[in-house]
């Protein structure tokens, strides 16, 4: 095994506060001179014996005919490119372009270029096994997307600190720091920061951020704290009012303990939910050491995992960043649950308190209601009620919690489903 002392080091010397927040195997990672290391220094050498693909011998794929002609809208570079690996860190073109979407609303703070993950999910358990590990707090605003639970605490022994975020009917914008209160002082934590929220819907106001940002650096006065922002659902925000910038941005740079990771990806901001590309993005220059040492921990893990990440799916998000009218074709996609969210928002704001209580909702794909305290039901029975008496699918979160995923109702179905809910509501506790 390499020695990685020098990279934990690179990495030292540009935030303490990040080599001390590492896990065991976070601290060993390191990115082998092995054959991907060692074909990508032999790239474009007249002869390169190195790597295990199947080519004609001059760095062209030998595709199947029934998988060419799937890629056929490709020119041949790209179609090239779809066949063959992907390097480790993803297609060098494909991850510029990514950065210019990501900072296509400012340009002063340093981010890396994003590493390249197999989705959004990928990207988070990736984190969980640089950052978490037995015994390792991770704050999350709750209610929060259950699978956290299996990427940070069932894989890597993390513990889950519930930070309830919903109080007398508005964000709590201390939740994080509250939950992290008790935790020894100078232990390393974890926080993560999902806006727009699934299951909530909601992302803070200006103020809201405000105060979020004064509880993390509190938090940060006393513990180095990696702040994951989980930006699956970026820039999908129907207020105006309301910021639809990562938090990343505004914590970078803001506290010498508090380390803002962007996770993101093609999935829902590109609408690409089975091309499985997601990202990474730490606070750095692209060409520091903290940058390079990152990157060898990742591209470790990722080869260890899953060998490289899925080049097909790549080069068509690639096809997108290319095309000049894409901001136009994100935005068309906003304007659309927009419409659903107004239409959404009306049928819920005439439910019947006495049997359910949406909770704010201004962003997302999804709007949350809590059932009545006192109807004696739970959540699990009114969506098996739903399902078997209504024709109907929502989703359970905890006890008293069901999601409404109008990201994917009509427009003209959505009073339709409150309705059914409402009534379902009612029959069973009403
Ligand atoms: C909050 C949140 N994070 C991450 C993901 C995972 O995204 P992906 O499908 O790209 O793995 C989801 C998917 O539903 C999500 O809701």
């Amino acid at each position: 095994m390499i020695d990685p002392t020098p990279i934990n080091e690179s990495i030292r010397q540009a935030s303490p506060a990040l080599e001390a927040a590492l896990s065991d195997l976070g601290r060993r990672a390191i990115f082998p001179p092995d054959i991907p290391f060692q074909a990508a220094q032999a790239r474009g050498k007249r002869y390169n014996a190195t790597i295990g693909q199947i080519t004609d011998g001059a760095g062209q794929a030998l595709g199947l005919p029934a998988l060419a002609a799937g890629l056929g809208s490709l020119d041949s570079e790209d179609r090239n490119r779809a066949l063959l690996y992907s390097p480790v860190e993803g297609i060098p073109e494909m991850r510029r372009l990514w950065r210019g979407w990501q900072r296509r609303h400012q340009s002063d703070l340093p981010s890396t270029l994003p590493m390249v993950t197999a989705g959004l999910t990928h990207g988070l358990s990736l984190m969980a096994d640089l950052f978490g590990g037995a015994d390792r707090a991770v704050a999350v605003p709750a209610p929060f997307w259950g699978n956290y639970r299996q990427t940070f605490h069932l894989r890597t022994g993390a513990r889950i600190v519930s930070a309830p975020v919903y109080r007398d009917d508005g964000y709590h914008c201390e939740a994080i720091a509250e939950a992290l209160a008790g935790e020894p002082p100078g232990e390393p934590a974890l926080a993560i920061l999902n806006i727009p929220s699934n299951p909530g819907g909601y992302s803070p106001t200006v103020d809201e951020r405000a105060r979020l940002k004064a509880s993390l650096l509190a938090v940060a006065d006393s513990r180095p704290l990696v702040v994951i922002c989980d930006d699956a659902y970026a820039g999908l925000v129907y207020d105006p009012e309301v910021p639809a910038e990562s938090m990343f941005w505004e914590l970078n740079g803001a506290h010498d303990n508090l380390i803002p990771v962007k996770v993101d990806g093609g999935t829902k901001e590109f609408c690409f939910f089975g091309g499985r590309v997601g990202f990474l993005t730490f606070p750095f220059e692209p060409e520091s050491d903290a940058a390079a040492a990152l990157e060898s921990k990742v591209k470790c893990l990722v080869r260890a995992a899953m060998g490289s990440p899925v080049a097909a799916s790549q080069v068509l998000l690639l096809q997108a960043l290319r095309d000049g009218e894409v901001a136009e074709r994100v935005e068309s996609v906003r304007r659309l649950l927009l419409d659903r969210h107004r239409v959404l928002d009306a049928a819920l704001s005439g439910v019947d308190r006495r049997l359910l209580r949406p909770l704010p909702c201004n962003s997302g794909c999804f709007a949350l209601v809590e059932l009545a305290s006192g109807l004696g039901v739970d959540a699990d029975t009114v969506r098996r009620h739903l399902l078997e008496d209504h024709d109907t699918g929502l989703v359970a979160v905890g006890d008293r919690f069901l999601r409404i995923a109008f990201c994917s109702v009509r427009e003209s179905d959505l009073a339709e489903v409150v309705e059914r809910l409402q009534r379902g509501v009612a029959e069973l506790g009403g």
